[in-house]
C-alpha cells in the first residue's frame, strides 16, 4: 500500500472510531437512521414532497424572519423606515427581505398543493385523520401568519389591506365583532393594531406553529404515508413468509432432517438454497 492509500485507510479507521465512540454513548447513528429511512411510495413519488417544500419553506421563514428582527422596529414611526433600510441599506437586507416575502407567497401556493394531494390521494383517512386535523390548524396558523405580516411594513398596501381584511372578518356572525375589536386594539387599525399584530406575527403564531409541525410529522412517522401501503404491504408480507420458512428451515438443519434442494421450496435460487445457509452458519 502507497502513502496515500495508507493515510486514506488510517483516515477512514479514525473516522469510524469517532463514529462508533459517538454511537455507543448517545446512539446517533441509531436516532439518526430512524429518522432519515421511512419508506415512501414509488408512484407518483414527487407529489409527496409537497409536504416537505411545505417544511422547508415555513423553515426558511423562520430563518429569514429572525435576521429581519435584528432591523425591524414595530412602530408606527419607524416601521416603514425600520423596513426601508433593510431594504437599501443593510447588508444582505434586500435578499432577506425578498426571501421571506417570496417564500411566504410559494409557502401558501405549496401548503394549498399539499392539501389538495392529500385529498386526492386520500390521504386524510382512517387511520390519518387527526393529521388531516392537524394539517388544517396548520394551514389558518399559516393564512393568519401571512395576514398579519403584510401589515408590519406599514405601507400603504399593507394598511389598506388589512383595513379591508379587519371589516370582512367583522361580518363573522355573533363573534365577528369582538374578535376583530381585540385585534384592533380599538376601532380602526393604528398603533395598537400593529403591537398586536407584531406580537402575533412574531410570537403567538410561531409558536403555536412548531409543536403542530411536530405532532403533523409524528404522526406522519407512526402510520407511514399513506401511498407506501398498498406499494409495500404484499412486499412485507412476502419478506416475513421468507423469514418464517428461513426459520423453519434452520430448524429442520438442527434436526437433522431431510435437507432442502436448491429452489425446491418455490422462492427460487436465491432464497432456500441449503449452500446459503451453511455459508451464513459458518
Ligand atoms: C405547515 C404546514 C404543513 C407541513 C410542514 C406539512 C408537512 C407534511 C409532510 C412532510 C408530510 C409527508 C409527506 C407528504 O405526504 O407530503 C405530510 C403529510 C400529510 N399532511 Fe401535511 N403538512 C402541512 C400542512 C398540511 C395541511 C394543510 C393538511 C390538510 C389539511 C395536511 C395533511 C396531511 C396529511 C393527512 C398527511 C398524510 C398523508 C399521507 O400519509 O399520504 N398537511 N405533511
Amino acid at each position: 500500500m502507497g502513502m496515500i492509500g495508507r493515510v486514506r485507510s488510517q483516515t477512514a479507521d479514525a473516522s469510524k472510531f469517532v463514529v462508533d465512540w459517538m454511537e455507543h454513548r448517545t446512539g446517533i447513528v441509531t436516532l439518526t437512521e430512524h429518522f432519515l429511512y421511512e419508506p415512501v411510495p414509488k408512484r407518483g413519488a414527487w407529489l409527496y414532497t409537497l409536504g416537505s417544500a411545505t417544511l422547508f419553506l415555513i423553515t426558511l421563514q423562520f430563518l429569514t424572519g429572525i435576521l429581519l428582527l435584528f432591523y425591524y422596529v414595530p412602530s408606527i414611526e419607524d416601521a416603514w423606515n425600520s423596513v426601508y433600510y433593510i431594504q437599501e441599506e443593510a447588508y444582505f437586507g434586500a435578499l432577506i427581505r425578498g426571501i421571506h416575502y417570496w417564500s411566504a407567497n410559494f409557502l401558501l401556493a405549496v401548503i394549498g398543493l399539499h392539501m389538495a394531494q392529500v385529498f386526492f390521494s386520500g390521504g386524510y383517512k382512517a387511520p390519518r385523520e387527526l393529521n388531516w386535523v392537524v394539517g388544517v390548524i396548520l394551514l389558518l396558523l399559516v393564512i393568519v401568519l401571512a395576514f398579519t405580516g403584510y401589515l408590519l411594513r406599514w405601507d400603504q398596501d399593507g394598511f389598506w389591506a388589512s383595513v379591508v381584511g379587519m371589516k370582512i372578518g367583522s361580518y363573522t356572525p355573533f363573534v365577528g365583532g369582538a374578535t376583530i375589536h381585540f385585534l384592533l386594539g380599538g376601532d380602526v387599525v393604528g398603533p395598537a393594531t400593529l403591537s398586536r399584530f407584531f406580537a402575533l406575527h412574531v410570537w403567538l403564531l410561531p409558536a403555536a406553529l412548531a409543536p403542530f409541525i411536530g405532532i403533523h410529522l409524528y404522526l406522519l412517522r407512526r402510520h407511514g404515508v399513506f401511498g407506501s401501503e398498498f406499494e409495500y404491504t404484499e412486499r412485507l408480507a412476502k419478506l416475513h413468509e421468507n423469514q418464517r420458512l428461513e426459520e423453519y428451515a434452520r430448524y429442520e438443519l438442527d434436526e437433522g432432517e431431510e435437507e432442502y434442494e436448491d429452489g425446491e421450496n418455490g422462492y427460487g435460487d436465491d432464497y432456500g438454497d441449503r449452500g446459503d445457509y451453511e455459508d451464513r452458519r459458518s
